[in-house]
């Protein structure tokens, strides 16, 4: 009877630091610590329908978003399993204005964590898959504890990213830039799994993933993109996707191939430039996407060469195979005339 149980993702970042001679152990702990985190938060999430941590919070985060319960807890148990092991200068999360400063009492590190605690919250009460997305830089500035500028910066600088869905079975997907690799969550022995060695996304996808009840907010271009992505003349026909939930319409998309939109739209003065957010959206699932061999756009830029102005900045969002990418920046700067089909 077979008794190995596989490789689990702490011999996987063992193998890699290993690999790595200047390594020193510290992304290692850095990186495990907060395995151990979002395991409390994948036991509290698949309580949630059976204990009192569902529903709102009764107030609005710095994102003017209703903040959920599981919002909170999983932000504050990412907190306080992270800010004491002695490898971070400074967090910063999707639900904190400011960035998170490590409390002086605890020693500092020399990487930078900036994560979305939890995405897709707004699933929450329905048992729709929701996640956690992080990425990890390397502190730029010389004093000990890290600034805004240790956060601020290109996604191309990031040096791990990655997400965790906790659905029908709670996952981990990561990159250190040596490939994508994603592991499952055996909770008989409460360790991931390598499950997904070396994950590709297919060139092309025939789904396409976008709230289409902004279609009337958003720019003709990017209407005319997805008319094209509807249309009975676009050969082979692509098929419609939305969960509402970034981390599993991306998942979903990573495995099978497609793209993803969140397009700028108009529907909210606040937020022209759409609802994600560059830091702890956008850029690690960028990286993400990159190294599996897809493509992230605003439809002007790649998304991980943008320089970060704001904490909180957000951005378009398209991403997913490479030439579904490709041809929606194509498309939407009118190189592409109407009904082109490639
Ligand atoms: P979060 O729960 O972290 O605020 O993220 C929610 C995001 C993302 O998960 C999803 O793609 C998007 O909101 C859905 O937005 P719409 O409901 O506007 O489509
Ligand atoms: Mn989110
Ligand atoms: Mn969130």
């Amino acid at each position: 009877m077979k008794t190995s149980i596989g490789m689990t993702v702490t011999e996987h970042i063992l193998e890699k630091q290993r690999e790595n001679p200047e390594a020193t152990g510290a992304f290692t702990r850095l990186l495990s610590e907060l395995i151990v985190a979002t395991k409390i938060i994948s036991r509290e999430v698949n309580k949630a329908g059976i204990v009192d941590i569902l529903g709102y919070a009764g107030r609005q985060n710095i994102q003017e978003e209703d903040v959920q319960k599981l919002d909170e807890f999983s932000n504050r148990t990412i907190i306080e399993r992270m800010c004491h092991i002695g490898q971070l200068c400074v967090m910063a999360s999707e639900e904190n204005a400011d960035i998170i400063e490590i409390p002086s009492r605890y020693p500092k590190g020399n990487y930078v964590l900036i994560y979305d605690p939890l995405d897709g919250s707004s699933n929450i009460d329905v048992n729709v898959s929701i996640g956690t997305i992080f990425s990890i830089h390397r502190k730029t500035s010389s004093h000990e504890d890290g600034t805004l500028s240790d956060v601020l910066q290109p996604g191309y600088k990031q040096v791990a990213a990655g997400y965790f869905i906790y659905g029908s079975s709670t996952m981990m997907v990561y990159t250190t830039g040596e490939g994508v690799h994603g592991f499952t969550l055996f909770p008989g022995i409460g360790e991931f799994l390598l499950s997904h060695e070396n994950i590709r996304i297919p060139e092309r996808g025939r789904i396409f993933s976008v709230n289409e009840s902004n279609y009337n907010y958003w720019s003709d271009g990017v209407r005319r993109l997805v008319d094209y992505f509807k249309s009975p003349d676009t050969k082979p026909p692509y098929t419609a996707r939305y969960i509402g939930s970034l981390v599993s319409d991306f998942h979903r998309n990573l495995l099978k191939g497609g793209i993803f939109m969140y397009p700028a739209d108009t529907k909210d003065p606040k937020k022209p430039h759409g609802k994600l957010r560059l830091m702890c959206e956008a850029n690690p699932l960028a990286f993400v996407v990159k190294e599996a061999g897809g493509y992230a756009s605003t439809l002007e830029k790649p998304i991980l060469e943008i320089e970060p102005e704001e904490l909180h900045q957000r951005v378009p969002l398209f991403i997913g195979s490479k030439e579904d990418v490709e041809l929606a920046e194509r498309y939407v700067r009118g190189e592409l005339g109407l009904g082109s089909n490639l």
